[in-house]
């Protein structure tokens, strides 16, 4: 068999006295923009001479055609390529749509002093195509999309397809003229083109992709914000995010439905109204509930109420401050004079507690300013002071910082009592326990 071709081509070359055609590839599918190569190999009767050879285009009966290179339109795009006698190749380039036409090889010549001329019909038929990006008609979240770039023509030699997302090229596992997303998402959706690999300035034109997706973040808002007061108007906003949006909404407390707007408003807001709300949000897709909001809504009575408690409250304490602040004076009153006019200034703790009875309650008052926390050894608290060893005064600092400003008042700051333990007879008792007062201002 090959013997055969290679002898029929020797037959051809040698011996061949006839006109043979061979256009590589007949249909020739291009894209709008590339460059073109179309091929002839052919053979002549033997003596004759070619004087001019070139592509032409639509071929018809009783029309001399002309040379591709004067066809308006094709000026500047067209280039012949001589490889050897026999081959006779067009370079088209920026291919239009315009250019799809039949090219065919003219070729003229001279045997025997006699003009020949020949045409190779039928020649290569050119069709043009752009790359168009095709995307389903109804792309859902979670399920497969095939995006796939379409041509009108089957490119020759099967090209790899790249694509582009909002203008940036995307990393394709497969480089035939589809793009799967699986599953899709709702960030998928975008400006889709496709390209063929080493043109990639042709580029389709841009396809958006919409993602349709059931309502997500479903969520409630309450206006206005705060504690709801009974009486007044609130407004619960249901919100989500939805493609296509949402179409139909559904409110309801607890189970029971109370609503089919976006809003929903209560005027009058009463503590019945109390309660867990949610919406749920439905597009063709599908749907989704908001999580559960609680309506607290509090009486207007009460307000008032606890209102008129904390007024109360408020004079109460006013006058309890009052009346402290008038007893706390009459009483210091009657001490200042007690302390001048019975002790000399020197108050023998002894006959404070023991022997004037009319000043006790002055001295139950110092004791609580000042003496509080004295411990008495058991002893001394049963024979009475005069008989004990020691008075304790260590808590009498603490004591006393508390009442500065009572005593500030007075002038006096009462911080050291010594008492100076002895067993002297009862009757000295009252000269010989000395009491210091320091006076510190
Ligand atoms: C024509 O030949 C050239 C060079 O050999 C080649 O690149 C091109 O693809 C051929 N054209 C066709 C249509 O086969
Ligand atoms: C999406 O996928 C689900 C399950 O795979 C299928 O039931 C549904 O019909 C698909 N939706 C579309 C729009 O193709
Ligand atoms: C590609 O385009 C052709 C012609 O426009 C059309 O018939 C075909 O259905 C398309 N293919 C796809 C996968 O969209
Ligand atoms: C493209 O390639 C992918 C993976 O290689 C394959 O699954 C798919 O069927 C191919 N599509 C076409 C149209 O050839
Ligand atoms: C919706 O919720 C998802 C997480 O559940 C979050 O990533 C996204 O940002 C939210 N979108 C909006 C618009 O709130
Ligand atoms: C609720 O009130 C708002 C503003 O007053 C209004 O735009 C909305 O339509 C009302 N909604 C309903 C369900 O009445």
């Amino acid at each position: 068999m090959f013997q055969l071709l290679l002898f029929s081509q020797l037959m051809i070359l040698t011996l061949g006295n006839k006109w043979s055609k061979n256009y590589n590839q007949e249909n020739l599918c291009a894209l709008k923009g590339s460059t073109v190569i179309m091929n002839l190999t052919y053979t002549h009767p033997t003596g004759l001479t070619v004087k001019d050879r070139f592509w032409i285009i639509n071929p018809a009966p009783g029309k001399e055609p002309t040379d591709l290179r004067n066809e308006p339109g094709y000026s500047g795009r067209v280039q012949y390529l001589e490889h050897g006698q026999n081959h006779f190749s067009l370079r088209l380039s920026d291919v239009k749509e315009t250019d799809e036409h039949m090219y065919c090889v003219r070729v003229l010549g001279e045997k025997k002093r006699t003009k020949d001329k020949y045409l190779f019909y039928p020649g290569v038929t050119l069709t043009v195509t752009e790359l168009r990006v095709e995307t389903p008609e109804n792309v859902v979240e979670g399920n497969k999309t095939v995006l796939v770039c379409n041509t009108t023509c089957s490119l020759s030699e099967t090209p790899a397809f790249i694509w582009y997302k909002n203008d940036r090229l995307i990393d394709t596992k497969n480089s035939n003229n589809t793009l799967t997303l699986q599953p899709t998402k709702a960030g998928d959706a975008g400006r889709y083109n496709c390209a063929v690999r080493g043109y990639d300035l042709l580029r389709s034109p841009a396809r958006t992709l919409s993602v349709r997706y059931r309502p997500k973040n479903v969520s409630v808002s309450i206006s206005p914000s705060g504690e709801i007061v009974e009486g007044s108007s609130v407004t619960l906003t249901c919100s989500s995010d939805a493609n296509p949006p949402v179409q139909m909404y559904k409110w309801f407390k607890g189970t029971t439905s109370v609503g089919n707007e976006k809003t929903m408003n209560i005027s009058k807001i009463s503590s019945e109204d109390s309660g867990e709300y949610k919406c749920k949000c439905s597009n063709e897709i599908g749907y989704q509930y908001s999580n559960s909001v609680t309506l607290n809504v509090v009486g207007a009575e009460s307000t008032v109420q606890r209102a008129v408690v904390a007024v109360s409250i408020v004079c109460l304490l006013i006058i309890f401050v009052i009346l402290t602040v008038v007893l706390l004076r009459k009483k210091k009153m009657y001490c200042w004079s007690v302390e001048h006019t019975g002790a000399h200034g020197n108050i023998a703790v002894q006959s404070l507690a023991h022997d004037a009875p009319q000043s006790n309650s002055c001295l139950a008052d110092q004791n609580e300013d000042q003496y509080a926390n004295i411990a008495y050894p058991r002893k001394a608290m049963s024979s009475a002071v005069r008989s004990s060893e020691q008075a304790l005064y260590a808590d009498v600092q603490k004591q006393r910082d508390k009442k500065v400003k009572n005593h500030q008042e007075e002038g006096v700051l009462y911080t050291t009592v010594n008492i100076s333990s002895s067993h002297r007879p009862k009757a000295e008792t009252a000269e010989q326990h000395s009491v210091i007062y320091s006076s510190v201002k």
